[in-house]
C-alpha cells in the first residue's frame, strides 16, 4: 500500500484524512517517519506556509507528502487574522484569547463576514500540487458551543443558524474549509491510486 506522510501530528486531523482516505493509502504521522523538529512556518500565506512545510519533509526525509495551514479571513479586518490565525493575540498560542481578540475588534462593524480557508500542498513522486477549500460565512457578536476548537464558537457557516461549535463533527466537517480541502486531496489520491500511479 502506498504510503504518504501528514505534516501533521494532530490526531483529529488524522483521523479526518485517514477516514476520507479509507484503507486504501497508509497515512503516516511526523512521529511514524521519525520526525520531532518543528516544521518551519515563517510564510505570510498560507500557500507559502503549506508548501514550506511539505517541502522541509521532502527535501529532509524523502517521502512522499502534505501539508496543511488554515486561516480565518475577515473582510473587515482586510483579510486578518489570515495566515496569522494561530498567533493572532500573540504568545502563548491561546484560542481563548485570540477569540476575545477578535471580538473586540469586530465591536460595532456591521460588516461581519469571514471565511475560512484551508491550503493543502502536496508533494508526490517529487512534483507538487496545491487544494484548497474554503467555508464563508460571519463572525457572531459573542460565542456560542461548545463543539470544535479555534474560532468554531464565533462562526456561522452561510446558511446556518449556528457556530460550528454547535453543530457536530459530521456536520462541520461535510461543509468545512478543512473537510473540502482533504475531499479534493482525496479525490485526487484515490484516482491516482486506481490508475497505478
Ligand atoms: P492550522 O493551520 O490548522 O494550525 O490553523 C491555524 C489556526 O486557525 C488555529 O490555531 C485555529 O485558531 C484556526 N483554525 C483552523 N481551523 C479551524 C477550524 O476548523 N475552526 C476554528 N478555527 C480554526
Amino acid at each position: 500500500m502506498r504510503k504518504i506522510c501528514f505534516a501533521s501530528n494532530n490526531v483529529k486531523k488524522l483521523e479526518e484524512i485517514r477516514a476520507a482516505l479509507g484503507n486504501t493509502i497508509e497515512i503516516l504521522s511526523l512521529k511514524d517517519i521519525g520526525c520531532s523538529e518543528e516544521l518551519p512556518e515563517t510564510g505570510d500565506t498560507l500557500e507559502h506556509n503549506a508548501f514550506q512545510k511539505a517541502r522541509y519533509l521532502h527535501d529532509h526525509y524523502h517521502v512522499d507528502c502534505f501539508a496543511d495551514d488554515t486561516g480565518l479571513e475577515v473582510t473587515a479586518l482586510n483579510g486578518a487574522p489570515g495566515v496569522y490565525s494561530g498567533r493572532f493575540a500573540g504568545p502563548p498560542r491561546s484560542d481563548e484569547r485570540n477569540v476575545d481578540l477578535l471580538l473586540q475588534k469586530m465591536e460595532g462593524i456591521k460588516d461581519r463576514s469571514a471565511a475560512f480557508r484551508t491550503v493543502i500542498a502536496l508533494i508526490l513522486k517529487g512534483k507538487e500540487y496545491q487544494f484548497e477549500g474554503k467555508a464563508a460565512g460571519s463572525i457572531t457578536d459573542e460565542r456560542s458551543g461548545s463543539n470544535g476548537f479555534g474560532y468554531d464558537p464565533v462562526f456561522v457557516p452561510e446558511g446556518y443558524e449556528r457556530t460550528f461549535a454547535e453543530l457536530s463533527l459530521e456536520e462541520k466537517n461535510t461543509i468545512s474549509h478543512r473537510g473540502r480541502a482533504v475531499a479534493q486531496l482525496a479525490a485526487f489520491l484515490l484516482d491516482e491510486s486506481r490508475s497505478g500511479g
